[in-house]
């Protein structure tokens, strides 16, 4: 192991006073950090801010005949396929983009039976003799003649009937020749199409996981099938193919009349279908060759390699990847590594092994147009998708119910990654913004489910969409970090690598890794655990939720009881562990750490001073609260910038749970017109950001604005003293996000200053289109406040902006910034484009009209317009695509009324036949959300409105 990094994420919770004795630090460790950060940054690999949960099996009927199961039997298994695929960049006669292929994959019999199934979907195969495929024995000897066969839509197989068995043991060969449409549907092998020097370019990618390899062409398409692949790939001239294999070789050919390009890539390892990735395009790349002679390339459109926007990804690679050799004390299994930008694509990014695919957003970067959240993305999604190359690619779960390991892995190790690359950002920190917050509402609800769900429970491509969720990631992530941090890192790490040596091209339960992780336990003297990790893990991924840890200043006992957002909740789901966790709690005395505790039952008696580090919320005592309070605002400084944070978060969703009282939340936020760091103040403002949706709507809004006004003025003259009137970049990397805030808070506010230093930017830029002042950092801030306090000729303005953006992260902030206009008309209009392609991208449609929901004129105008369209809506968005439920969460945010309600649960009603797809539990959390809301709002308003009027 050579960079051991020590997570001492102790990431303080607050001070506790004790009678006797002095100071006491209880700290909670930050634990949870996922990766969906970005709105649209969804995907089977980088998900949405999808909150949806994973569904029951909702099977109509018994299924009878074995293709009538969404899984294979076990009777058949891949060996290797040679597969051959050609797609026309051009269309046909009939307008239509095409592919056509052949493929040959060797398996091995291994039960007896007269039945192939084999995954096949959208594809037209040539018949051979009346049949689908031909089917030959590998020795030469004759195999079973195909009786009946045929394409079974609902379960997506091509099935064969044969006239006699196959032969326990024996190998065949299985050829199938197929054709496909190339769409702009985003799945499978699919087009992109984008415009450079005023000509239209299309280019051929794919995005298998979960369920489209079968789409491509026929495969066993399951995650343990694992084969090895022999890809050719026919291409015409002036472009480049790509896939998971280095390029062998080049020829010219004629085939069928035209002059082609074959390219043949060499033998991939044993992988998974998912993971395998098609390529052709005019791109350029860049190359290095730093790490021990291992091929590295950044591919984009050309004018963005010109524009050097590849240079960073290819800068942060080698070191990322050397940084995970070590971490997992394994070298990297494959002889080159390809990322590649593309213009449309569905999720953030995507681990294919070798072939790694991004967002242009989430792998270009700028150095003059892109800002330090640009970068940062970069880095972060780089770091994620690499560490899967052994996570995940090298060793594979071996079913979807087990993604939350996959996921939630890649999901704690980014950060480390990114921090080996950027060790000034301070990225482990930034966890707890990220991650655990977000993952603990989600986790706080009655609706939640656990980490873990059985194999039967996932079956249905939809519900294997539904994997990909905050939880799987968010949580999956916290939790392997308590794992790591109690087991200390190199114990961690030394099971961590044991797993991936003894599994490498393998497929494990997840489970596995905890017998590795045991393992390591047992050869490490004097290391003791209370139980078992299988024991310990298991409270934390066969049961939802997680406890709150409540400490008696006064008596010294800490108990542990189950946090549910909502206290009258029901939650329906029993849980063998009765709610109950193993939490491991440290000591910290005077600042020093002290032996580890663990709270086993549901109350234990503490000594005198804890340090606990776990995915947990920690309450007090009253007198503690007010001493914590007092302390803040007299020297806030004496506790650190986490601690302060996560005062604030746990006060808050305490009394969101009516643990304690809403205006003792407030009340820490009252010292924040002395906070200058950007952690507590991102904290703050993400929980005061549901008082605002809250509130934005009525009486309330005008006292709340007024005290959010008062107390952002001071940081908003603190940047502006420190940027020389703002001319500067503060140094440093969070004080950059910081000043962001400052800006877009006193904006909305209604700081007087903030507005003509807004507009007057904007307005310089609108009379000099060739020279933008706004510095990149500001951009998003800037563009969507300069529309929202303009007109017509602002946001026509955007819109000629975002059609001549060069950049995506460009283009992506003036998108977000058209929503923020408040006249209707426009919003309406905007709406419209979402439904046409060449205006809003289809990878971007529902994230804009989520923008535009966010907007208080925007929302009931996005709702109406879903309502009006849900049938388009669904059939374009609603089967696999992971944006698609944070739709239905995002427009329906705002929800509080009875009347919204009503609304609700009549377009459900409504809309039964027609199915909401993806978005079903998405739904539901709404209709439940909604509920607390309008009860939460009933008990509370006239309260907040007293306290907000008082303190202002
Ligand atoms: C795949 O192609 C290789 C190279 O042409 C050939 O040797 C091999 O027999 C082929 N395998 C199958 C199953 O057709
Ligand atoms: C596949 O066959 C169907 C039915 O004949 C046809 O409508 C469709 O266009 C075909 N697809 C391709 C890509 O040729
Ligand atoms: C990439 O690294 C080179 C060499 O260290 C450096 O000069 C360049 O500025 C870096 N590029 C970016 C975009 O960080
Ligand atoms: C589960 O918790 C409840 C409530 O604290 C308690 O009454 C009950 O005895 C517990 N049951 C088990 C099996 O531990
Ligand atoms: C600060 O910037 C504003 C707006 O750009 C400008 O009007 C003002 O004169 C500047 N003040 C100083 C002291 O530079
Ligand atoms: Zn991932």
């Amino acid at each position: 192991m050579g960079k051991v990094y020590y997570i001492s994420k102790n990431v303080g919770l607050g001070m506790l006073v004790l009678a006797a004795i002095a100071l006491a630090t209880i700290v909670a460790l930050s634990i949870a950090y996922d990766k969906e950060r970005a709105k649209n940054h969804g995907k089977p690999g980088e998900g949405t801010d999808s909150t949806s949960t994973s569904t029951p099996p909702t099977t109509d009927f018994t299924p009878k005949e074995p293709w009538d199961h969404y899984r294979l039997p076990h009777s058949l298994v891949p060996v290797s396929y040679n597969v051959t695929l050609w797609p026309r960049l051009e269309p046909n006669t009939d307008g239509l983009y095409i592919f056509t292929g052949h493929s040959t994959v060797i398996f091995k019999c291994v039960k007896g039976t007269d039945l192939i199934l084999i995954h096949s979907n959208k594809l037209n195969l040539t018949t051979f003799q009346g049949h689908h495929a031909k089917l030959s024995r590998l020795n030469g000897a004759p195999a079973p003649a195909i009786r009946r066969s045929w394409l079974e839509e609902k379960t997506e197989y091509l099935v064969l009937q044969l006239h006699s068995s196959l032969a326990v043991g024996a190998s065949y060969v299985l050829h199938t020749e197929f054709r496909g449409e190339l769409a702009d549907d985003l799945e499978g092998l699919y087009r992109s199409e984008y415009t450079e020097l005023g000509v239209k370019k299309v280019v051929a990618t794919s995005q298998m996981q979960a369920t489209y390899a079968r789409k491509t062409f026929p495969c066993f398409d399951e995650p343990a099938m694992k084969a090895v692949f022999s890809v050719t790939i026919l291409h015409s001239h002036g472009t480049v193919a790509l896939s998971n294999g280095r390029e062998m070789d080049t020829t010219d050919a004629v085939i069928d009349g035209v002059q082609v390009k074959v390219t043949t890539f060499e033998p991939t390892k044993r992988m998974s279908t998912y993971l395998l990735a098609f390529i052709v395009s005019d791109f350029d790349s860049i190359q290095s060759n730093q790490n021990h002679n291992l091929l590295i390339r950044i591919w984009a459109r050309k004018r963005a390699i010109d524009d050097k926007q590849g240079d960073y990804a290819l800068n942060v690679t080698g070191p990322i990847l050397q940084f995970y050799e070590h971490y997992y004390n394994a070298s990297y299994p494959l002889s080159k590594s390809d990322q590649v930008a593309l213009p449309d694509f569905n999720a953030g990014a995507m681990e294919n092994w070798g072939l790694v695919t991004y967002r242009e957003t989430a792998l270009l970067y700028d150095p003059v147009l892109s800002s330090t959240g640009n970068k940062e993305r970069v880095t972060t999604v780089i770091s994620h998708e690499l560490a899967h190359m052994w996570f995940g690619n090298l060793v594979t779960l071996q079913w979807w119910n087990d993604l939350w390991l996959n996921e939630g892995f890649a999901s704690y190790v980014e950060y480390l990654g990114a921090d080996y690359a950027e060790p000034t950002w301070n990225m482990k920190d930034q966890i707890i913004l990220y991650d655990v917050h977000k993952v603990f509402a989600v986790d706080a609800l009655a609706s939640s489910h656990p980490l873990s769900p059985r194999e039967e429970e996932v079956n249905t491509p939809a519900q294997i969409s539904e994997m990909f969720n905050t939880i799987s990631y968010s949580k999956g992530a916290a939790v392997l970090r308590m794992l790591s941090d109690f087991l200390t890192e190199p114990v961690f790490v030394r099971g961590l690598s044991s797993y991936l040596n003894t599994f490498a091209f393998g497929n494990t339960v997840y489970t596995d890794l905890w017998d590795h992780l045991q393992q390591a336990v047992e050869n490490t003297p004097h290391m003791s655990i209370p139980d078992t990790v299988h024991n310990i893990m298991h409270r934390w991924t066969l049961q939802m939720g997680f406890p709150v840890v409540t400490v008696d200043t006064k008596t010294g006992t800490i108990s542990q009881k189950h946090f549910l957002l909502d206290p009258e909740s029901v939650v329906e789901r029993p849980s063998q562990f009765n709610y109950t966790w193993f939490v491991p709690i440290k000591w910290m005395k005077s600042g020093v750490e002290q032996q580890q505790y663990w709270l086993l039952q549901r109350t234990g008696l503490g000594a005198a001073e804890h340090n606990m580090s776990g995915y947990f919320r920690v309450n007090y005592d009253l007198d503690n609260w007010d001493r914590l309070l007092s302390l803040l605002n007299t020297n806030h400084k004496a506790l650190s910038v986490i601690n302060r944070a996560q005062i604030v978060d746990d006060a808050f969703n305490l009394a969101r749970a009516k643990i304690i009282s809403t205006t003792l939340a407030l009340r820490t936020t009252q010292y924040l017109s002395k906070e200058r760091d950007y952690i507590p103040w991102e904290s703050a403002l993400r929980n005061l950001n549901y008082y605002i949706l809250m509130f934005d709507r009525t009486e309330v809004y005008g006292a709340l604005q007024a005290y959010l006004r008062k107390q952002i003025q001071p940081l908003f003259e603190h940047f502006k003293t420190i940027t020389d009137n703002w001319t500067k970049v503060p140094a440093g990397h969070t004080d950059q996000y910081n000043q962001i805030n400052a800006i877009a808070i006193a904006c909305n506010t209604g700081v007087e200053s903030c507005r003509e230093l807004i507009t007057s930017w904007y307005r310089q830029w609108m009379e000099n289109p060739g020279h933008n002042p706004i510095h990149s950092n500001l951009k998003s801030t800037v563009y969507c406040r300069a529309v929202a306090f303009g007109g017509v000729d602002e946001w026509e303005f955007a819109w000629a902006m975002f059609k001549n953006a060069t950049l995506a992260s460009e283009a992506s902030r003036l998108r977000s910034a058209m929503a923020c206009t408040k006249i209707p008309w426009l919003l309406n209009r905007y709406l419209d484009y979402t439904l046409d392609p060449t205006k809003i991208r289809k990878q971007d449609a529902t994230s804009t009209i989520q923008y535009i929901a966010e907007n208080v004129v925007g929302m009931p105008l996005a709702w109406n317009f879903i309502r009006a369209r849900w049938s388009y809506i669904f059939q374009q968005y609603g089967k696999g695509s992971f944006s698609f439920s944070s739709l239905v969460s995002g427009v329906t945010k705002r929800f509080s009324t009875e009347f919204e309600l009503q609304e609700l649960k009549k377009f459900k009603e409504d809309n039964l036949h027609v199915g909401f797809g993806s978005a079903t539990l998405a739904l539901e959390q709404a209709i439940e959300k909604t509920t607390a809301n309008i009860k939460w709002l009933t008990e509370n308003k006239a309260n907040v409105l007293k306290w907000f009027t008082e303190s202002t």
